[in-house]
């Protein structure tokens, strides 16, 4: 087992497994595709060649990706501009694994989305972690600090997980001007209103933008992708493993961004005006402190998050514990859900908050 002693305190990525009938524990969609949809899918999945490899360079997808975008963002872009993922997991460890020296730090503040720690050290590359402040925003004078370590990858995920909120774009725009390879991973832009940072990544050498197709309803199969200037995108593609993307993923893929383009936006809306009605709702509660949300999902910070984060269990609604986490004490993360879910866990927190 000794080849095998570098993973053995690896912190890995874990999620929640327990069983509950309400679930809102993961960020996903709350809604499954449409019958009328999945019928689509089903008979195109059976025109596959089961035997046959994928296309390897993923052209009709990213078009088709570079459509949706188009339309939904008003920006110029084209299939050359995108690099795809089995998820976004993916592409943030090949950035990792390829940006800069493997010798040299990344930089991330944290609380943030686990898998920039475990990328780094599963490579084992160093990391510079900073504290958010607060409000969970940057502080620009502890990012400068910290950027004393000479980082050559800085990560940012904005809206951040698990905190819900946008950061400060000029704490971003800092290390884009500093010349520090910049990754701003937008995994919940789709429910945020602020601006995104896909004009800089498609003009500007050391930016790129991460999206992933898991928050909008298809989780299951694993799509993230990568926006850069096409130069950097022909150069990051190169590092891809071959057929990452599936086949059955790219027919399913296809399917939803054009046959079912409009059935997912409007899943977008009501999930951020079911955040907002939640919000609203959760603010009225005594003895919870309710934090901003530009995702799909909302921070809330109780009396003592174990005890809450069991008795919500015990009444069938699973929500993520944070408490663990370093600034997250007694915080819980909460997906939007269907609005009958949202009520049971609106009821239920109300309930188990009584005790305390
Ligand atoms: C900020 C952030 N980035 C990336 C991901 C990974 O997304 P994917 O499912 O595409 O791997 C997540 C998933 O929760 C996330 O929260």
């Amino acid at each position: 087992m000794n080849f095998l002693s570098r993973l053995k305190d690896l912190k890995a990525y874990k999620t929640e497994t327990t069983p509950c009938k309400v679930r809102l524990s993961s960020n996903e969609s709350p809604f499954d595709l449409s019958e009328e949809l999945k019928e689509k899918i089903s008979q195109k999945i059976k025109e596959i060649n089961f035997q046959k490899y994928p296309d390897p360079t993923v052209r009709e997808l990213k078009e088709i990706i570079a459509d949706f975008i188009r339309e939904t963002e008003k920006v110029d872009i084209s299939a050359d501009n995108l690099v795809l993922g089995n998820g976004s997991d993916e592409l943030i460890h090949l950035l990792i694994s390829v940006v800069g020296e493997i010798s040299q730090p990344i930089i991330y503040p944290v609380p943030t989305f686990p898998m920039y720690q475990v990328s780094a050290d599963v490579i084992g590359r160093p990391k510079v972690e900073f504290f958010l402040n607060s409000s969970f925003d940057i502080n620009l004078s502890d990012l400068e600090m910290a950027l004393y370590e000479n980082p050559q990858l800085a990560l940012f995920a904005s809206p951040n997980n698990p905190t819900g909120n946008s950061f400060n774009p000029e704490a971003i725009k800092l290390t884009i001007d500093k010349g520090i390879f910049t990754v701003v991973d937008e995994a919940y832009i789709h429910f945020s209103d602020k601006k995104s940072f896909i004009e800089y990544a498609l003009n500007t050498d050391n930016v790129v933008v991460l999206r992933t197709m898991s928050k909008i309803g298809l989780a299951s199969i694993r799509l993230g992708y990568l926006i850069a200037k096409k130069e950097v995108a022909q150069l990051l593609d190169k590092a891809r493993m071959p057929f990452n993307i599936t086949y059955p993923t790219q027919v399913i893929a296809k399917t939803v961004l054009t046959d079912g383009r409009k059935e997912i936006l409007s899943q977008i809306d009501f999930v951020k005006s079911e955040r907002d009605r939640v919000l609203s709702q959760l603010k009225r509660i005594q003895k919870l402190k309710v934090y901003p949300s530009d995702a799909n999902f909302y921070l809330i910070k109780v009396p003592d998050a174990d005890k809450v984060h069991k008795m919500l269990i015990e009444k069938g609604v699973l929500v993520r514990n944070m408490s663990h986490l370093p600034k997250m004490e007694n915080c819980l993360r909460v997906s939007i859900g269907k609005s009958e879910e949202n009520d049971t866990f609106l009821k239920s927190i109300e309930e188990v908050i009584k005790d305390f």
